[in-house]
């Protein structure tokens, strides 16, 4: 016969971010008592700056192969189960209006505020005992229970779920604190590190600075990924949409390639010739791009003259370089400027059903914490509501 819980509570969440409101009214909605705490002194402040401060909260087109993960298929059980039409069907429930702005994002017409008062209705419902300002002294565990002590007050339950997200962004209250008590439960934790990030250029790259504030649609590649969307360059590097994507995958060391003329054909340069042969490069780069920017890699590619008088085989070569101009970023702008961090609690010790630890019955990692990192698009809020469901589920 199962033992009366001797504890308060059924299950502790700490961090009450994203992941952690969602996993706590979810699972106090099933019946379960549960104590959320965070050490921030209001909750959701990363939702609260979100999507320019309107929340892109889903992805409509979110599902397991635009997530990072050192197991690219740990996502899609949890992301299966808890679509992006599940979290929309709440939102419409709290009557939040919304738009779809581009590429599958959704946001609040109104504020993200909304969906901070949304997650805090439903934790209200589930009759959560919300914490804030609670430092946390000490997690234990023993006895079957998990033991924490924050805010001066001792909490206990056989559950504890970390949502204590990743450490980008400090100043909005981010720590590294879950990979610190994921190794504290024997847990393994993939190198984090920061994503979505602007990436700095040194050197003769450095060039690219002075264009900054000009931004242009391109396609950015590493490796064998690639994103078409805007880039901007920056007084320190490279960012945009196009850029914090591929940061995601970029390496120290690693080159990044950029091709400026996307929607030009492979022999746009030589057709040009042969139809406008008085025709500069200058001229048909202001055309097609931003004049800083035309100018600039006007100068770097270095052919003078009318395009009638110029090698076939050089027209070839300039486009071939515009297709693919290749980048050596000396950094990024680290977790001050990440979106996200990649890599956290390796999915290797979690169950892809639950999220409960293999090894350590009735501990958790949802969200963030966890070696999962979306692309840029409202796609990281969907991975916190869906492992929160997961988790909820087992609670
Ligand atoms: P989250 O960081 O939300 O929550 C963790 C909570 O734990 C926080 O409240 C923190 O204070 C608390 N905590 C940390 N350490 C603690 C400790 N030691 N003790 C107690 N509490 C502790 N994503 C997206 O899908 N669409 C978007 O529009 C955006 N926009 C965006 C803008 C900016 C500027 C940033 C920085 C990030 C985004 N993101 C995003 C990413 C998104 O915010 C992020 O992926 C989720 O908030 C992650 O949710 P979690 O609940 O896992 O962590």
């Amino acid at each position: 016969m199962a033992q009366p819980n001797p504890a308060p509570f059924d299950a502790i969440v700490l961090g009450a971010g994203a992941a952690g409101m969602m996993c706590a009214a979810l699972a106090g909605q099933r019946g379960r008592r549960v104590a959320l705490i965070e050490h921030g002194e209001e909750p959701g402040r990363k939702i609260l700056i979100s999507g320019g401060g309107r929340c892109n909260f889903t992805n409509l087109e979110a599902a397991g192969d635009r997530y990072l993960s050192q197991n690219p298929h740990f996502a899609k059980s949890a992301l299966s189960r808890y679509t992006p039409q599940d979290f929309l069907a709440l939102v419409e429930r709290h009557g939040i209006a919304w738009h779809e702005k581009t590429l599958g994002q959704l946001f609040c017409d109104g504020s993200a505020r909304q969906i901070v008062a949304m997650l805090l209705a439903e934790c209200a419902k589930g009759e959560v005992a919300l914490a804030c300002g609670a430092a946390i002294a000490d997690v234990g565990h023993g006895d079957g229970l998990f033991r924490v002590t924050a805010g001066g007050r001792a909490y206990a339950a056989p559950s504890l779920v970390i949502a204590t997200g990743g450490p980008a962004i400090p100043r909005m209250g981010a720590t590294g604190f879950a990979y610190d008590l994921a190794r504290q439960f024997g847990l393994k934790v993939v190198q984090p590190r920061p994503a979505l990030v602007p990436l700095t250029l040194s050197g003769e790259e450095a060039l690219f600075q002075s264009l900054s504030g000009v931004s242009t649609e391109v396609i950015a590649r590493s490796g064998r990924i690639s994103f078409r969307e805007a880039a901007l360059f920056t007084h320190r590097g490279l960012s945009g949409p196009a850029i914090l994507q591929i940061s995601s995958y970029w390496r120290h060391g690693e080159q990044i390639g950029i091709d400026y003329l996307p929607d030009q054909a492979a022999d746009w340069l030589l057709a040009a010739k042969r139809v406008t042969p008085r025709a500069t490069l200058r001229r048909l780069l202001r055309d097609a791009l931003p004049e800083r920017l035309a100018d600039t890699l006007y100068d770097q590619i270095g052919l003078d003259g009318d395009l009638g008088n110029l090698p076939d085989r050089a027209l070839t070569a300039a486009q071939a370089r515009l297709a693919d101009w290749r980048f050596t970023p000396n950094g990024s702008e680290g977790y001050a400027k990440a979106e996200v961090t990649a890599g956290g609690i390796s999915t290797a010790d979690l169950s892809s059903r639950t999220m409960e630890a293999r090894r350590v019955p009735g501990l958790y990692a949802i969200g963030e914490a966890v070696d999962v990192t979306g692309w840029l698009g409202g796609y990281n809020f969907q991975w916190a509501w869906a492992s929160a469901w997961a988790a909820a589920q087992a609670l």
